[in-house]
């Protein structure tokens, strides 16, 4: 498989998932999560399918496209190991979707990133919450679930906290 393929498989998972979970958070009224802002075509995609709902974006450096690029009040600035935190002292167990996709192009760097993100990540989620994520994460108390048929495996994960 080239590197091509798996791009495209990258990003038409990505758009599968992000559906698939804001459709099935529709009822829930917690913020959504955007971990990692990068160009700004998953906040973007974010902003088209979710309504009702706040949508803040945790991102070390901001350099998006203008036209994909968050309001400053929805920006919460930093690395996420030390924003993350705040967020569930100011949020509590609160988010309806978390959407993380964080890595580079190192895999095995990657999959240690997700390691240790994944107990930061996990207090946020209200329950009946889901997250989304490029890689694999490493949850204690979070249920991996099917994706949804136009996801690729391996190439998006969706967890959901028990309602
Ligand atoms: C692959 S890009 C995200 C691409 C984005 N989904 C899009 O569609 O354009 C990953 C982003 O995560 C950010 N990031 C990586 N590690 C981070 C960290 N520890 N804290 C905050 N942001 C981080 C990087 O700065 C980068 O902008």
């Amino acid at each position: 498989m080239s590197r091509l393929d798996v791009f495209i498989n990258r990003m038409v998972s990505q758009r599968a998932c992000i559906d698939f979970a804001a459709q099935n958070t529709a009822g829930m009224t917690g913020p959504v999560f955007e971990l990692g802002l990068g160009n700004g075509r998953t906040y973007d995609h974010l902003r088209e399918v979710i309504s009702g709902r706040d949508i803040y974006v945790f991102e070390r450096e901001v350099a998006s496209n203008p036209a994909s690029t968050p309001p400053g009040d929805r920006t919460i600035l930093g690395d996420v190991f030390e924003t993350l935190p705040q967020a569930l002292e100011r949020f509590g167990p609160a988010a309806s979707f978390i959407h993380a996709d964080l890595g580079g192009h190192n895999l095995k760097k990657n999959d240690e990133f997700a390691r240790n993100i994944s107990p930061y990540v996990e207090p946020l989620l209200a329950k009946g919450g889901l997250m989304v994520s490029s890689d694999r994460m490493y949850f204690d108390g979070l249920q991996e679930i099917d994706l949804p048929p136009d996801a690729v495996p391996g190439r998006c994960f969706i967890y959901r906290k028990q309602g």
